[in-house]
């Protein structure tokens, strides 16, 4: 295979959409890649239509090939698409039943773009033959060394209720049940009269007079999920047939809730993630982390790509805010602090048309004299300099447990409340891990969790008796397991474990759950901890009894008063802790103190705005400091004996990080991320 990940270099780029644009700029586009330093672009991601005229007509490569070869002369490598992003307007002319139709039966319209239905043959014939002819046409090339399939699957449309998708539904179902009891068993059908006799007879959860099934809805998140992946699957075995030698991968989109990404990132040969952290949120970085998290234990903790972001502002929010001097930068390096071998763009040269104009890009409207430009072009000198980063590796003792289809099935309607949602509470607990000073991997229920210290689950809602099994055995060898509220509720099928939640972990937790409390809006009830500070539950709280397990809080109000709110427990060698509360990230992050300390983690004390990682390999140890604050110098204790990366000056271990700061220091002998203290902050800032 292509030597991708050329040790020696970190990648640099973006999309580069020069369909967009007359040839006179592609020249001048190459020689500004040089300047900026950019050796790789992903290119030809929106090309379909300009590459085929209709459904007759023979592909027209010659301004592609005249492209790749101005690349290849500039140096500059190439990620290509493979170009079924987003089909032609004539492919609907020719199948209109290609479109794809939503939850309440509209078929959607061309003049946007992903528009497909992933069940429908002509349009996957249509893709079988772009990509075979792509392939074939640039497999050899000098300059290609990565596959870009399709684009940000799921981004715009993820499910599909047509007809066609309701008898592809109908054959999944077959494929998982086998016969119609087991499915009307597992669904739980003796319930409203819903039993099926045959299997023409079930249909998508499509708009209904009242809640659907909720095994129904969470079979059909399962199916939507696969037949995507389906589509994947059916262009790379294109390429793997034709160009064995190529690299294949596809860009995610983040916490995308219905594409399960567990399920394709092994079907990668590297993963890559597209992230737009909001410049106008100081805190949009943590969630930026946690995703760079996700992509790196998604691909079994090897270096990923960072496929899409902006240099400045998107197009797509309500209020799109540019980023401030410094932030670009900072943001890159945050990915590459977390595991990124590539920093890329989406896109190389803003829009002057198309919907995405107000997008910003690597070169902005205004051209060489912007300060985005003049930005780009350092990062890319800076770059270079960090290229020992690229044969390091991000080594962690904590998990954090994250499960697709536990997120789809705690968020299906009519649950005790509405409130509680996957994506807050996980953000929630992975910030207050980060605030003591923890690399954190990502795991997912069948995961190997041998190696990892303590794992947390934030929220484990579905548990199968299988992964309930794998936290049973982590903790049994001596793992410490931290569970959030609403654990172990339901099965695969969303059937409740009965006799007291969560049934499948009793014993394991010393513990048991009788009952749930939602808490309005704004509501919230008293707990004390067990060193006598005050604390409050917001969103939810239960009725927690012990069996074997002791309070380390206890709530202080209504009928709850006097009951535990967060239990311990011994279980064999090892030990578990279970919140029967949403608490704030300081009163989580108070427990997790405890459990980290038991598990034989260091723990320290920094602020959200400080992001602070280690990367190791043959080479050593590299602290990184990013500073997120916007307007606070923070002054650091650092390890003795650090010397810069790109250098050789030793540093004193006072060091005065300043805003948007970043600096990576480099060690011969092993060190932590809490290692670092925060001495001071100037401003004060809380
Ligand atoms: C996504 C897409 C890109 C572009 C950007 C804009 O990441 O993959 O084509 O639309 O969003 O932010
Ligand atoms: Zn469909």
């Amino acid at each position: 295979m292509t030597n991708l990940f050329n040790p020696d270099q970190l990648l640099y780029g973006g999309d580069y959409n020069p369909e967009q644009w007359p040839p006179e700029i592609w020249r001048e586009d190459v020689r500004l890649m040089q300047e900026a330093g950019v050796n790789f672009v992903s290119l030809g991601i929106f090309s379909w239509a300009k590459l085929q005229a209709g459904p007759e007509a023979a592909f027209n490569f010659g301004w592609l090939d005249e492209v790749m070869a101005l690349l290849h002369a500039g140096g500059v490598g190439i990620n290509l698409a493979t170009a079924t992003a987003s089909p032609p307007p004539w492919l609907f002319v020719q199948f209109p039943d290609a479109r794809p139709v939503t939850w309440d039966g509209v078929r959607l319209e061309v003049g946007g773009r992903q528009l497909y239905c992933p069940s429908h043959q002509g349009f996957r014939t249509a893709v079988r033959a772009l990509v075979r002819a792509m392939a074939q046409r640039y497999g050899d090339h000098p300059a290609l060394r990565l596959w870009h399939v399709n684009n940000e699957y799921g981004c715009h449309i993820s499910e599909c209720y047509c007809d066609l998708c309701a008898e592809q539904f109908r054959g999944w179902l077959r494929g998982r049940y086998g016969d119609i009891d087991a499915l009307n068993a597992a669904w739980g059908t003796a319930f409203w009269s819903q039993q099926y006799h045959r299997w023409a007879e079930i249909q998508p959860p499509r708009q209904a007079p009242t809640y659907a099934n909720p095994a129904q809805q969470l079979d059909w998140r399962r199916f939507s999920s696969d037949n995507l992946l389906s589509l994947y699957e059916l262009e790379v075995a294109v390429l793997r047939e034709l160009t064995p030698h190529v690299p294949v991968t596809t860009n995610f989109l983040g916490f995308l809730k219905n594409v399960n990404y567990v399920q394709w990132a092994s079907r990668e040969d590297v993963v890559s993630l597209d992230a737009y952290p909001d410049p106008a949120d100081p805190h949009s970085h943590v969630e930026a982390a946690l995703q760079y998290d996700m992509v790196r234990s998604l691909g079994g903790g090897r270096r990923w790509l960072l496929m899409e972001q902006a240099t400045s502002a998107v197009n797509w929010r309500t209020r799109n805010a540019p980023k401030r001097p410094g932030l670009m930068r900072l943001d890159s390096l945050q990915a590459v602090a977390h595991g990124a071998s590539a920093v890329m763009y989406f896109q190389w040269r803003a829009s002057r048309a198309g919907a995405e104009k107000y997008h910003s890009g690597m070169l902005p409207h205004v051209g060489e004299q912007s300060r985005t430009w003049q930005e780009v072009k350092a990062l890319g000198a800076e770059l270079r300099d960090l290229k020992g980063l690229a044969r390091m590796g991000v080594p962690t003792k904590v998990a954090l447990l994250f499960d697709w289809e536990s997120w789809w099935a705690l968020e299906i309607d009519s649950k005790p409340s509405a409130d509680l949602r996957q994506m807050p509470v996980v953000l929630k607990y992975y910030a207050a891990l980060r605030s003591l000073g923890q690399s954190v991997d990502l795991v997912w229920p069948g995961s190997d969790l041998n190696g990892y210290a303590a794992v947390i689950a934030p929220n484990a809602y579905l548990l199968t008796a299988q992964s309930a099994g794998n936290l049973r055995s982590f903790v049994q060898r001596g793992g410490h397991l931290v569970l959030g509220p609403f654990s172990g509720i339901v099965d695969e099928h969303e059937q409740i474990g009965l006799g007291g939640y969560p049934a499948l972990l009793r014993d394991v937790l010393g513990a048991w759950v009788e009952e749930w409390l939602p808490l309005a809006p704004g509501e919230t009830l008293g707990l004390r901890l067990e060193d006598g500070r005050e604390a409050r539950a917001s969103t939810w709280a239960e009725k927690l009894h012990l069996s074997g397990g002791r309070a380390l809080a206890q709530f202080t109000e209504d009928y709850l008063a006097g009951g535990a709110a967060i239990s311990e427990h011994v279980f064999r060698k090892g030990r578990s802790y279970y919140l029967a509360a949403d608490l704030a990230r300081e009163d989580i992050a108070w427990l997790l103190r405890r459990a980290l300390a038991a598990a034989g983690a260091a723990v320290s004390d920094l602020p959200l705005e400080l992001d602070v990682g280690v990367s190791s390999g043959e080479d050593g140890w590299v602290l990184s400091l990013l500073n997120f604050h916007r307007t606070a110098t923070l002054h650091l204790r650092l390890p003795e004996g650090g010397r810069e990366l790109s250098g050789e000056g030793s540093l004193a271990s006072a060091l005065a990080l300043a805003p948007l700061a970043a600096r990576f220091v480099r060690y011969d002998r092993p060190i932590v991320p809490s290692d670092v203290r925060v001495v001071a902050s100037d401003p004060a800032h809380d």
